[in-house]
């Protein structure tokens, strides 16, 4: 019922040469696309592409068995005893060997159950799992594309590498991306350049009850905790912040040790276990801790309740008490040994409306001695923001900042699911958050700095350009996480959620965090800080305008089809709300819509 089905849809469909063309958003990695032209391709073509496309095994492996592989070991077997006679001992010695592993390898292979390749072809049938086991450090190595993303392109690592340590990045002979493809973005430049000093922002200082604004620069160390990262490489991320005076998010596991060693502005990301600021009740349940929490706000300078991040929005991380040290219990303010898993569940405890949220963050402020608090978020569904807006304008309290994190950002861990397809991607989540603050009256397009909430952005925040393009659709400041992670080395081995990250990053396996010197690396940090944020500057120069604060997404322009090309200010139109025209009830359409909460989810909980 199922293949017939298919096979009539399959026949509806156009010849595969047009599948490109028809596809979904979603359906931007090759392997959808394959899926996509295979359903798509006339019927009897589609059998030999599957043939072409399996992942399987080699052919002459088919003709291999139980059989052949008894044969095979008697012969060799017979081969080794004809050897001894002939005089040839030291071949007889050898093949013995060899045929005593291959009869081990191959009755442990028939004998076990969890891989019936291994039951069917035994020995030979390790080839396929080595290869596979291999594959992506031979796609990486020998046939990854430069443009090819996984999720950062070499030329992209190459860049950040080469920044990092001091190495010339210029780039000779032009650009190698197709200028002319849908979805090429440029920045339009200006005939009277610029000449533009240190680029720093106030955060909170528009906001009479912070005492303590923080100066930001433009672009900082996104959240990652100790226990997602290794004591040496927090180490080395603090101290490359130091050197180079930017910021050094500390992540869901609290104020560590190694995070004061290494001497950074620190921002205190408080996550859904209240880690550093937080204990069990008599359920079992994490809640939040006022005294713990005084006690460690003394060495932030910023605090960011996160509610959710884009590689895993809605999804709580889980640490297992195996894994728990004594130095990480000592970070999240645990009890070691501890008896029970650590999880962070989905949502908070101490809030769970927007005006619960609102004075969640006025008592932090005022337990942090006037800091600046803010939140992080992933953009979901629309009206929810807008719902947190009208909650700021109705007690007052409002957040000093806002981190806008895309789905395109990083994670140490998550269900690919979440990864893949939940969240807003940067340029929506953020253009969106920033209007709506806009129209509220709480940002100012034409000087950002005026603004009381400041916009943070992180995704992917990995060249002068990107930073660019998040100023233009409302950021104040950016983050990275994963390319300060290049900056220490890593390779992209994919392998954060395994305790074997080679590069010692993402491990607590001290034969494995050994290689990593924190004085060498930070000083990478430091670097790939610095030259970033200096060609972030030359193309705002180039660009024509005095500061961060004025760019505007006219100067943005992207490809969106043959001969065609639009400026944000035109692909987003929610960009052209003016300051505090939705508290008059006008304003664009579909921004005016996800304002207007009469459709009864107002009472909706946070
Ligand atoms: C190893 C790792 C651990 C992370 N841990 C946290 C965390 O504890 N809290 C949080 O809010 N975000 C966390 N993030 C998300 C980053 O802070 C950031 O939002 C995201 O990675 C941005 O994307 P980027 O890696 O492209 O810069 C983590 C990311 C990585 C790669």
């Amino acid at each position: 019922m199922i293949s017939s089905s298919i096979s009539a849809g399959a026949r509806r469909l156009r010849p595969s040469s047009s599948c490109l063309g028809t596809l979904s958003p979603l359906a931007h990695t090759h392997s959808f696309q394959t899926r996509r032209c295979l359903a798509s391709a006339p019927e009897g073509q589609g059998s030999s592409n599957i043939k072409a496309q399996s992942a399987g095994m080699p052919e002459y492996m088919e003709h291999w068995n139980r059989d052949v592989f008894r044969k095979v070991g008697y012969g060799l077997a017979a081969a080794s005893a004809l050897c001894v006679p002939a005089g040839e001992y030291a071949i007889a010695a050898a093949l013995s060997a060899g045929t005593a592993g291959y009869w081990y390898v191959g009755l442990r292979d028939i004998n076990q159950t969890g891989k019936t390749i291994l039951r069917n072809f035994p020995v030979l049938g390790n080839i396929r799992y080595i290869l596979e086991s291999i594959r992506p450090e031979i796609r990486q190595y020998f046939i990854e594309d430069d443009h090819a993303a996984l999720p950062f392109t070499r030329m992209d690592r190459a860049m950040v590498y080469k920044r990092a340590k001091g190495d010339v990045a210029s780039k000779p002979f032009g650009t190698t991306h197709d200028t002319h493809a849908t979805g090429y973005e440029w920045v339009n430049h200006s005939l009277y350049p610029t000449k533009i000093g240190e680029q720093r922002v106030a955060i909170g200082a528009n906001n009479p009850l912070v005492t303590q604004p923080y100066s930001s620069s433009l672009l900082n160390i996104s959240a990652m905790s100790y226990g997602a990262l290794s004591d040496r490489a927090i180490l080395a991320l603090s101290g490359g912040a130091k050197l180079g005076g930017f910021s050094h998010n500390t992540g869901e596991g609290g104020v560590s040790r190694f995070h004061k060693e290494g001497g950074a502005d620190l921002v205190w990301n408080v996550g859904t276990a209240y880690f550093g600021c937080g204990r069990f009740d008599d359920d079992g349940a994490r809640v939040f801790d006022a005294d713990l929490f005084r006690e460690n706000a003394q060495h932030v300078k910023m605090i960011e309740i996160k509610l959710s991040q884009g590689a895993k929005p809605a999804h709580g991380g889980m640490l297992p008490k195996e894994k728990i040290t004594p130095l990480i219990a000592e970070a999240r303010n645990l009890e070691y040994p501890v008896q029970q898993d650590c999880n962070s569940p989905p949502r908070h405890s101490a809030f769970s409306t927007p005006t619960e949220l609102c004075h969640f963050i006025g008592e932090l402020r005022a337990l942090s001695g006037g800091k600046p608090v803010g939140f992080k978020l992933c953009v979901g569904q629309p009206e929810e923001f807008t719902e947190l807006v009208h909650a700021f304008l109705d007690t007052g309290i409002h957040p000093d900042f806002i981190t806008v994190d895309g789905g395109e950002g990083g994670t140490g861990a998550a269900p690919p699911e979440f990864s893949d397809a939940i969240g807003t991607p940067l340029p929506e989540g953020l253009s969106f958050v920033h209007a709506v603050l806009v129209g509220a009256g709480l940002r100012d397009p034409a000087d950002k700095s005026r603004s009381k909430v400041a916009l943070l952005a992180s995704g992917k925040m990995l060249t002068g350009v990107a930073l660019f393009k998040s100023f233009a659709l409302g950021a104040d400041v950016c983050n990275a996480a994963r390319p300060f992670l290049f900056s220490l080395g890593c390779i992209q081995a994919l392998k954060c959620n395994t305790n074997n990250c080679p590069t010692g990053i993402t491990t607590s396996d001290t034969n494995l965090t050994w290689g990593l010197d924190p004085a060498t690396k930070s000083v990478r940090v430091a670097n790939f800080h610095r030259r970033t944020v200096h060609v972030a500057v030359e193309v705002m120069e180039a660009a024509g305008v005095a500061s961060w604060a004025d760019i505007h997404p006219e100067l943005l322009v992207k490809r969106i089809g043959q001969g065609k090309s639009r400026s944000y200010a035109e692909i987003f139109e929610h960009l052209q709300v003016k300051k505090g025209e939705l508290l008059k009830g006008t304003g664009p359409q579909r921004l005016l819509e996800a304002w207007d909460l009469d459709d009864g989810i107002i009472a909706r909980v946070v």
